[in-house]
């Protein structure tokens, strides 16, 4: 009686895998793993009917036993970038051979994550210059998205999807950048996140380069450029403010119609009492260009 009931189950069984045409009787647990370069694995074959043989066929820990019906691949420490790990099944009835493949992602951090710039020393504004971040020795590149930040804002990201190699790549992404007033004192970085899907870790495992600092050198320019008109009575005193941005620092000159002003020449901010009315020009320069204001004093009515 048992014994029919058995059959019969062997019987609904076979018709099963027949329905799932090339269905092979091998379940691997888990189907697909993620590990990291020299952590331990584990993964279990378990036949489904009946069997003489089953196995693993692989670089590492290649194994096999007979009749039972489950068989482990066990790697302590995998350090070996192998072909996907088999798992095959000699059966005693048809199909008496299947196999299943394992869905193995060894992958490794990168050994460094640097940026860099294809020119030496400060940046002149409106000019274009490349950023470069490259990647040392990580894998599997296909999970890899290099992320470039400014501050701390991503503005770019390069995905490496269509590339295949499973062992460790170098690899490289660049940025074009044109730097304005506003990138000076900026911070660049870049960042190799592996995203290796749901088995994954979680977070991501993320290498970040070392900030690349921004140095912009600009014109001199004034946050008000217009002229500015000053009335005095005698005796009273005036400051006139002629302090522009500039990088290197501007260099300030004094002059009126009658006379350059000598001895304050240097100095963005002329204060005095003794100013006569007049017009008084200031330029402020640097490497990169001058700019002039002009301040005009008027006697008080
Ligand atoms: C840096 O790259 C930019 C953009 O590709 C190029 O215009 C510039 O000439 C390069 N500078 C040097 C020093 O190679
Ligand atoms: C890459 O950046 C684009 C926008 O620039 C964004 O839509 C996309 O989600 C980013 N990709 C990843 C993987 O973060
Ligand atoms: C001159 O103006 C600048 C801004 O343009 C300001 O930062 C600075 O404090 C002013 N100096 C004086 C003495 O008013």
């Amino acid at each position: 009686m048992e014994r029919n009931t058995l059959r019969c189950l062997y019987i609904v069984c076979m018709f099963c895998t027949a329905l799932a045409g090339d269905s092979c009787s091998l379940e691997l647990r888990p189907s697909r793993v993620v590990v990291a370069f020299g952590e331990t694995v584990t993964v279990n074959c378990v036949a489904s009917r009946p069997v003489r043989v089953l196995g693993w066929e692989s670089a590492v820990g290649a194994t096999h036993t007979q009749n039972d019906l489950t068989v482990q691949w066990k790697v302590d420490s995998l350090i070996d970038w192998i072909e996907e790990p088999i798992c095959y099944g000699v059966f005693f009835t048809a199909p008496r051979q299947c196999e299943e493949k394992l869905n193995l992602v060894l992958y490794k951090s990168p050994d460094s994550v640097s940026i860099s710039l294809n020119h030496t020393g400060t940046m002149v504004e409106g000019k274009e210059y490349q950023l470069l971040c490259e990647v040392q020795n990580i894998a599997p590149v296909q999970y890899l998205t290099l992320r470039w930040y400014r501050g701390q804002t991503e503005v770019y990201n390069h995905s490496f999807a269509d590339l295949s190699p499973t062992t460790p790549v170098q690899v490289s992404s660049s940025l074009l950048i044109t730097p304005t007033v506003a990138d000076h004192g900026v911070q660049y970085r870049c960042t190799a996140e592996l995203d290796l899907g749901v088995d994954g870790p979680r977070p991501p495992p993320s290498v970040t380069s070392k900030p690349l600092d921004i140095t912009v050198h600009y014109a001199p320019s004034f946050s008000h450029p217009e002229d500015e008109t000053l009335e005095l009575s005698k005796g009273e005193e005036a400051s006139l403010n002629c302090t522009a941005m500039g990088n290197p620092p501007p260099a300030y000159t004094w002059s009126t119609a009658a006379l350059s002003l000598e001895k304050m020449e240097d100095q963005p901010v002329l204060t005095s009492s003794t100013l006569r009315p007049g017009t008084y020009t200031c330029t402020a320069s640097n490497i990169l260009g001058k700019k002039s204001k002009q301040f005009i004093i008027k006697p008080k009515p």
